[in-house]
């Protein structure tokens, strides 16, 4: 047993870039075919997660290509900031409809396949907003859909472990993507900093190592969990 993702077959969303990008760059070094889909046009596989149909079609695919399906990761997200009054009703929609719509549209798909497999491992990307209701970065409705991902990976868990199919969540802190440090003044990103006993922020290959470890078989006897990747700004 290994971190070896050979024969593996992998769809990540939102995969175009920032930690989809890293994540799926990582599964294809440990040897897993990679599926890397994004709504964007320069995308590899064109998928918007919204598209319930265009799922279950991209699964089929998948399949057909490459013969199964191993590993999903829900990954696909969008953020939301400010006060509880900063977020429009449109932009609340967008981000169930991303966060957490996207979500049960991909697992609805992708069990199926895990199944005629016989195993599985299903990676939901969480945040540590997930357990604060928001708070450092991306807001209280952003928090609301994580702690929603982070639900479905128990529940999923406990219904699907029994099929062999495995299901974990990922909450990272502020991950460092391009678009983060756009965002980020240097005043805020201190302010962050300063509450994370590790001294600095996430990078995107701190998620995809903890992802390559979960859709291994180095973790075949834990599922259910949401593992934090924060520096220790949870638990401390
Ligand atoms: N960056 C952070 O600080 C941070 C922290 C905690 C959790 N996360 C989570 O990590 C995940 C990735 O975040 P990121 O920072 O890399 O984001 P990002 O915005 O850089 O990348 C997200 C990708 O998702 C794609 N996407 C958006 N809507 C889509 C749709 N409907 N269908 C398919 N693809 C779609 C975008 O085109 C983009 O390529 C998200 O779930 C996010 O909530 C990020």
């Amino acid at each position: 047993m290994n971190l070896e993702l050979h024969g593996r077959v992998a769809l990540i969303t939102g995969a175009a870039r920032g930690v989809g990008a890293r994540i799926a760059a990582r599964f294809a070094a440990h040897g897993a075919l990679v599926y890397a889909a994004d709504i964007d046009a320069n995308a590899k596989l064109r998928l918007d997660v919204r598209d319930r149909a265009g799922v279950h079609a991209a699964v089929e695919q998948i399949e057909r290509e490459s013969g199964g399906l191993d590993i999903l990761v829900n990954n696909a997200g969008l953020l939301a900031n400010g006060a509880f009054d900063a977020t429009t009703g449109e932009a609340w929609d967008d981000l169930v409809a991303v966060n957490l719509t996207g979500a049960y549209n991909c697992v609805q798909a992708a069990v199926p396949a895990m199944r005629r497999r016989g195993k599985g491992s299903i990676i939901n990307i969480a945040s540590v907003s997930h357990e604060k209701g928001g708070g450092a970065f991306g807001n209280v409705w952003y928090g609301a859909t994580k702690a929603g991902v982070v639900a479905m990976t128990k529940g999923l868990a406990r219904e699907l472990g029994p099929l062999g199919i495995r299901v974990n969540a990922i909450a990272p802190a502020v991950v460092a993507t391009a678009m983060v440090r756009s965002l980020l003044t240097p005043e805020a990103q201190e302010r962050i900093v300063a509450r994370i006993p590790l001294g600095r922020l996430a990078e995107e290959d701190d998620v995809a190592r903890l992802a390559v470890f979960l859709a291994s078989d180095f973790s075949d006897f834990i599922t259910g969990d949401t593992i934090a990747v924060d520096g220790g700004f949870l638990r401390t």
